[in-house]
């Protein structure tokens, strides 16, 4: 049992959900919601931190500030909190309500934009306001998620290589994309591994982080309005946009089952979902990464008068969600042959066969 003395210490790293029960298809979803941060973003944020302090960048008086649609900011609170810094967020208005007075909770100071840019996002009026501060103040230290490879290679060097140890033989990682600091930094380890893996990010329709039109995305965490900078589609073998509306269908059907996960987990999972029931996906092994769970989505995407508001009154009634591809009862649609047998205490041991790789 460990025993910490700073907050950041702590990471559930190797809990997965086997969605199989729920969907009728066999995918291992790896929760990364089980810290003190509450989402993955901690990984992030630790290692963007403690690499400025070691390059001199970050000092007793600095005062670290940095865009953030809500889980890097509640990160870095905590960090900032725990080491002494002074931390200020710039986020929009789309960040959950709960996810704010988390940071303030912390003892950061929260800027909130709430005007749209010239691209119908509130990215580019964040980072304006941020590089105005820096501007106007020395002690500001922006780490700037969206450029700082400390972002990718948290996850090269943590994410990847957990899912790595767990699933050996793994065939196919379905990856949301926001920074695309999670997808570059497990595309760049699994190009380097032993074995292909098709590794699948997941965007969320109406973000122009692959290109097409910009759109309104209400739910945060997945999606950009400019393309990110870390981004290199090299290492991208697919891109999967998933409305929000299926978004929604995907959390709430997860949360019938128990499990209360957030917006771009729900995002994720209806990506794959409709991507393994498209493809033969017999002793396949696919995994998905689940950024956080559900409960600073409760006056969001778990509430129905929001839910009304925004996509309809009709979008989640019991007729609109039974036309899910995954919607029937996953009894029904189990068949021994879509499922890869999972040996006791190791999930990736086991022979297969992967039917669909791109050549
Ligand atoms: C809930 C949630 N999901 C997904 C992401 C996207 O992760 P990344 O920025 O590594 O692409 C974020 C990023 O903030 C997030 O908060």
């Amino acid at each position: 049992m460990p025993v910490i003395s700073a907050p950041h210490a702590f990471n559930e790293s190797q809990l997965y959900v086997d969605l199989e029960p729920i969907f009728g298809q066999s995918l291992y979803l790896k929760c990364e919601g089980f810290n003190f941060a509450g989402s993955i973003k901690l990984k992030a944020a630790t290692e963007m931190v403690e690499t400025a302090e070691r390059e001199g960048v970050l000092k007793p008086e600095s005062i670290l500030v940095e865009s953030s649609s809500g889980n890097l900011g509640v990160a870095l609170s905590m960090i900032a909190a725990s080491k002494g810094y002074r931390f200020l967020c710039v986020t929009d208005s789309r960040c959950n309500l709960s996810t704010r007075l988390l940071m303030e909770a912390l003892g950061s100071q929260v800027h909130v934009i709430a005007d749209l840019d010239a691209n119908g996002g509130f990215l580019g009026a964040r980072i304006d306001y941020v590089r105005a501060l820096c501007d106007s103040d020395d002690r500001y230290v922006w780490l700037s998620q969206y450029t700082n490879p400390g972002n990718w290679k948290a996850h090269y060097r943590k994410t990847a290589p957990e899912i790595a140890q767990r699933f050996p033989k793994l065939d196919v990682l379905f990856v949301g994309a926001g920074t695309t600091g999670t997808l570059m930094g497990c595309a760049r380890y699994f190009r380097q591994w032993h074995r292909p893996v098709r590794v699948i990010a997941v965007d969320s329709v109406g973000s122009v982080i692959f290109g097409g039109a910009p759109g309104r995305r209400m739910i945060p965490g997945l999606g950009m309005s400019m393309r990110p900078p870390l981004l290199d589609e090299s290492y991208v073998d697919e891109v999967i946009r998933v409305e929000e509306t299926e978004t929604i269908r995907a959390c709430h059907r997860l949360a019938r089952r128990g499990f209360l996960f957030g917006g771009s987990t729900g995002t994720v999972v209806s990506g794959a979902m409709r991507w393994l029931a498209e493809h033969d996906t017999r002793d396949l092994t696919a995994v998905a990464i689940a950024p956080d769970l559900g409960e600073r989505y409760l006056d969001t995407i778990y509430q129905t008068n929001w839910l009304q508001d925004l996509y309809g009154e009709d979008a989640f009634s019991s007729d609109a969600m039974a036309d899910d591809p995954w919607a029937a009862d996953p009894a029904s649609t189990r068949s021994p042959a879509r499922r890869p047998h999972l040996q006791t205490g190791d999930a990736g041991d086991q022979r297969h066969q992967h039917q669909n790789r791109k050549q």
